[in-house]
């Protein structure tokens, strides 16, 4: 009797470790899994100086695992915009700069670098990045830097592309994703879309519906273009 007993006992205590040991065993296989999906995925820079509804747009679409990448930095030359609240709120790492605390473009671009290199970065996405990207950059990551333009290049290059088209009384509309090179939004266009108004829309409306197309396909580019590469 006192033998069955401890026989079931040690039945018992035996079930109880092979259990415990299950778990663990799928605990860390998903967590490999996890690992090894991290180290597949391509390492994104956002760069941005302002609002940051492109770069929510990519957060969004890496949520919806429409977008395979890892967002890990988002640099901005802006301290206090919208972009970087928006960063922090999700909790991605932020590289902020003074660009007058540099004597040159050379500089802050070395620094930022540097930055880069250190956390794996492989692509550059510029989402409202007010600045020209210089050669240090370009040098670095020389065909890996998208850019998004609220215009169908080559027409309206620079700063206030929808409110130029507006006044000029323009009735198409749209946006170009295109590779970054030294000039102002020169670089070779990857894809474009556009939409077409009556006339009687306001220009809030007419930016709005520039918007809703960047945020559509913005993300949809990246990841097509991070595909593409090897
Ligand atoms: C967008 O219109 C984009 O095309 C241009 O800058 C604007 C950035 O907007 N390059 P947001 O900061 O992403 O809201």
């Amino acid at each position: 009797m006192i033998f069955f007993n401890n026989n079931n006992k040690y039945k018992k205590n035996l079930f109880f470790l092979s259990g415990l040991l299950c778990r663990v065993f799928i605990l860390s296989l998903s967590r490999l899994f996890f690992i090894c999906i991290k180290l597949i995925m391509k390492k994104i820079a956002i760069f941005a100086s302002g609002y940051g509804s492109n770069f929510e747009a990519m957060i969004e679409a890496v949520r919806k695992d429409e977008l395979h990448a890892e967002l890990v930095l988002l640099v901005s030359d802006k301290p206090g915009c919208r972009a970087v609240e928006c960063a922090k709120k999700h909790q991605i790492n932020t590289w902020v700069f003074y660009p007058k605390n540099y004597i040159c473009k050379e500089d802050f671009e070395q620094e930022i670098v540097r930055e880069l290199r250190t956390r794996g970065i492989e692509w550059i996405v510029l989402a409202g990045y007010m600045r020209l990207v210089g050669k240090i950059l370009l040098n670095e990551y020389a065909g890996r830097i998208l850019n998004i333009h609220p215009s169908l290049l080559p027409s309206y290059p620079g700063l206030h592309a929808i409110e130029r088209a507006y006044a000029n009384g323009d009735k198409r509309f749209g946006i170009t994703i295109h590779l970054v090179d030294a000039g102002m939004d020169t670089g070779q266009i990857i894809e474009q879309h556009y939409f077409d108004i009556i006339g009687s829309e306001s220009l809030e409306e007419v930016e709005k519906k520039v918007h809703i197309l960047e945020h559509k396909y913005y993300p949809a580019v990246v990841e097509k273009m991070l595909s593409l590469q090897t």
